[in-house]
């Protein structure tokens, strides 16, 4: 079985390509075919070394993979060879809000940049049949905690108004979900050409973020001073205080990133005076992963999937990764 390793490295890409020997599925496993996997902000932390709860001595990256069922072990009822699936990124959360315990796949164990993986039955869902492999390579992190933020935390109602900060792989499925749900949808971008592709996908308005620093005043102004009802906060402490400044009285502002650096203190006083909601999320549960598959089927909803690479290519993946000229997501195919 092929795998790519990575090695944690400050000063560089250290990936491996090597031979693994899997052995065969325990009670409750199965074996995995891995036909695609997609990268995430988190896979390049964990190559620059910069992520925390790290496997030790370098692991198989990547939380995201869909591949068909080829073995299963005893006592698995669930799936049975030929079944096409994607892994969740907590191996084991499966319902409620209770910590997921830190079994995250490519972080503190094994993730699926490999051609064949064995994983516990329940930590893979069934994928609907219009959805490809590549496509559905990107649901199991980016996916999840968009549709997590909006649908399971966010609350998010039909006529609300969404705001989401660059065109990465959240916040496009953020844009898909929430107009999906009949929201409006605000969206960021640095380029004037990222922000034409989010239109033509469904956005309301488009602001760029660097011909236009003070964005949330640019919110206020174009919800005639209401602001955002849900913020999907990819950007951190950078854009938080903007992304607070920004949103609507009683608003729900999703913690989800630190794409836009440390940045400015935070100022507690939009918090106070507009009762504003601040959630931290956490990708989301295998319930959670199943909703978000019911609403993509009802509406048809496809991944975004801006470049595909092969396996052996993976190190190009993760540099198009670092260059994040990405538009949504960047697959690798087996
Ligand atoms: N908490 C969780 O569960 C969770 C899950 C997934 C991801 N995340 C985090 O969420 C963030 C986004 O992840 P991702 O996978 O979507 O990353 P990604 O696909 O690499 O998205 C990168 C995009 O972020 C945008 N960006 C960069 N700086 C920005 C700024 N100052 N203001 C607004 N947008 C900015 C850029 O958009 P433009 O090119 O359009 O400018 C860039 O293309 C990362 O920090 C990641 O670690 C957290």
């Amino acid at each position: 079985m092929k795998a790519w390793k990575v090695i944690p490295d400050a000063e560089k890409l250290n990936l491996q390509q090597q031979d693994l020997n899997l052995g065969n599925p325990a009670d409750g496993e199965v074996r995995v075919r891995i036909r695609a996997t997609s990268l995430n902000k988190r896979d390049l932390m964990v190559a620059n070394d910069t992520y925390p709860g790290i496997k030790e001595g370098g692991l198989v990256p990547l939380s995201d993979g869909a591949g068909e069922i080829i073995a299963v072990g005893n006592n698995v009822d669930s799936l049975t060879p030929g079944d096409r699936v994607a892994n969740l990124f907590w191996r084991d959360w499966m319902d409620g809000t209770a910590s997921p315990d830190g079994v995250a796949m490519g972080g503190a164990i094994d993730g699926v940049l490999a051609d064949e993986v064995i994983l516990p039955a329940h930590s893979l869902v069934k994928i609907p049949d219009f959805l490809s492999y590549e496509e559905a390579a990107t649901l199991p992190c980016a996916a999840l905690t968009a549709w997590n933020a909006l649908m399971e935390t966010g609350n998010l109602k039909p006529g609300q108004t969404v705001l989401t900060l660059g065109t990465g792989g959240v916040s496009l499925f953020a844009l898909q979900f929430a107009k999906a749900a009949g929201a409006k949808v605000i969206i960021t971008s640095s380029s004037e050409e990222k922000l034409s592709r989010a239109k033509e996908m469904g956005a309301d308005i488009g602001i760029n973020y660097r011909e236009t620093p003070n964005w949330a005043e640019e919110v206020l102004r174009l919800t005639d001073g209401k602001g955002a009802d849900v913020i999907i906060e990819t950007g951190g402490p950078g854009t938080l205080n903007q992304s607070l400044q920004a949103a609507s009285y009683n608003g729900e502002v999703t913690m989800i990133g630190v794409q836009a650096g440390i940045g400015d203190n935070i100022s507690p006083l939009p918090i106070l005076f507009k009762k504003l909601r601040l959630q931290g999320i956490m990708v989301g549960s295998r319930k959670m992963f199943e909703n978000m598959l019911a609403q993509m089927t009802k509406h048809e909803i496809r991944p975004v999937v801006d470049q595909v690479f092969s396996f052996d290519d993976t190190p190009k993946a993760f540099a198009t990764m670092q260059a994040a000229s990405h538009f949504g997501k960047i697959a690798i195919v087996n």
